[in-house]
């Protein structure tokens, strides 16, 4: 089965809305030569920029997505923004589960679970982040840690809904480090993620459920972690903040 290529750009707590809007204006000439059924382009800017970055690429072949989203439609949750809202700034596609928010958040499959119900009933297309930590890793329990992120987080979810997520591996030694995984080790898990939706959902659905591959992931290793079988793209984080650097790793990934 072919999926179709999605890189997303996670910018996370980077770019006021004037530094977002230059950002994305330098990177559509640069992209505007990847047609929309190749690749999914995404950028996704901290709340306030949201407004900003959607104007900026109306029009062209970028999309935009948000870092989070609240369960609840509206109410007593200082802080938290409803997928509602996202949805009339404009917004396509949300975050949800990255391993800041569950180091530094509190956010547990539970939550996550929650979150994305709530953006699935709102027509938002979700990227659910799973991955294992370093001690998970060296310990041997990474296919563990993964089962139980998936079950948890995608729990109750029918396979209609399921065909509308993606799912990032981000294994979280790797991010922010310059430890990015051999495209082997990646391959290996993103496959073991794969068998476990097969499982979770029936064949058909997890055959087409596209499996980002984010940590550290650049201009000059995204070709060969793209070219493994159950590698659809990634969520990039400090490559996305500049519009060459975003650019290389598009044109990368998608090579052929
Ligand atoms: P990085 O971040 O590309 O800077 O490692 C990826 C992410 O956290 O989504």
């Amino acid at each position: 089965m072919s999926r179709k290529v999605i890189i997303a750009g996670n910018w996370k707590m980077n770019k006021t809305a004037a530094e977002g809007k230059a950002l994305v204006e330098a990177l559509k000439p640069l992209v505007a030569d990847v047609c929309p059924d190749v690749a999914d382009i995404v950028v996704c800017p901290p709340f306030t920029t949201l407004a900003a970055v959607v104007e900026a690429a109306k029009g062209s072949n970028i999309k935009v997505g948000a870092q989070n989203v609240h369960w609840a439609a509206s109410g007593a949750f200082t802080g938290e923004i409803s997928a509602a809202m996202l949805k009339e700034a404009g917004v396509e596609y949300v975050i949800i589960g990255h391993s800041e928010r569950r180091q530094y958040f509190g956010e547990t499959d539970a939550t996550v679970n929650q979150r994305l119900k709530a953006a699935l009933a709102a027509g938002l297309k979700p990227i659910v982040c799973v991955g294992e930590l370093l001690e998970e890793r060296e310990g041997g329990r990474t296919e563990q840690v993964l089962a139980a992120q998936l079950t948890g987080g995608l729990a109750g979810l029918t396979p209609e809904e399921m065909t509308r997520v993606v799912i990032a591996y981000e294994p979280v030694w790797a991010i922010g480090t310059g430890k990015t995984a051999t495209p082997e080790m990646a391959e290996l898990t993103h496959n073991f993620i794969r068998c476990t939706l097969n499982d979770l959902f029936g064949k058909e659905v997890g055959e087409g459920v596209r499996i980002q591959y984010g940590g550290s992931m650049k201009a000059e290793n995204a070709g060969e972690l793209v070219a493994q079988r159950n590698i659809d793209g990634g969520l990039i984080g400090g490559a996305a903040l500049k519009a060459d650097s975003f650019a290389a790793l598009i044109h990368n990934a998608i090579a052929k």
